[in-house]
């Protein structure tokens, strides 16, 4: 390779590499993954530690309703309107990202692709059915009640 060309093989190089990181930034500044879904004070955007996640409780007002707000999945456990009446974890199953679902009768959160099941504080009940893998304990985030906006801090 001659000296012209490796001039312009390391330009060609340096522009890459700009072009790449000006996309980067430009993706994680206007998208966090966590955008409202609508019809609910939706996400609250990134605060501190944490993205939040915002559900009205008049959303979820029986015991055992529950609610997917973006990555978040949101239970009320209990009557009255205070934080503790409600829990927060993940929406999809870490093992492949099945569906989470409450399951009332049992008190449990259960996978509905391979059947892992969660009890509400987040630990492993079951692990996955006829799959390979294992899964881990669910994520329990922290919420607080604002009046009636339940915010759940994802960490
Ligand atoms: S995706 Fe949930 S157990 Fe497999």
């Amino acid at each position: 390779m001659n000296r012209k060309d490796f001039i312009f093989s390391v330009g060609k190089g340096v522009l890459i590499a700009c072009s790449g990181s000006c996309l980067l930034a430009s993706c994680s500044s206007s998208d966090d993954g966590m955008g409202d879904t609508g019809g609910n004070p939706g996400s609250g955007g990134n605060e501190g530690s944490g993205t939040r996640v915002n559900l009205a409780i008049s959303d979820i007002p029986n015991v055992g309703d529950q609610k997917r707000v973006n990555s978040v999945l949101f239970i009320r456990i209990a009557t009255g309107n205070t934080a503790d009446a409600f829990i927060a974890t993940e929406a999809v199953c870490p093992h492949q990202g099945g569906q989470l679902v409450f399951k009332g009768a049992q008190n449990i959160i259960e996978c509905q692709l391979h059947f892992a099941t969660y009890e509400l504080d987040g630990d492993t009940v079951q692990g996955p059915q006829n799959s390979a893998g294992s899964t881990r304990d669910l994520k329990i985030y922290a919420t607080t009640l604002n009046d009636t906006t339940l915010t759940a801090t994802v960490s």
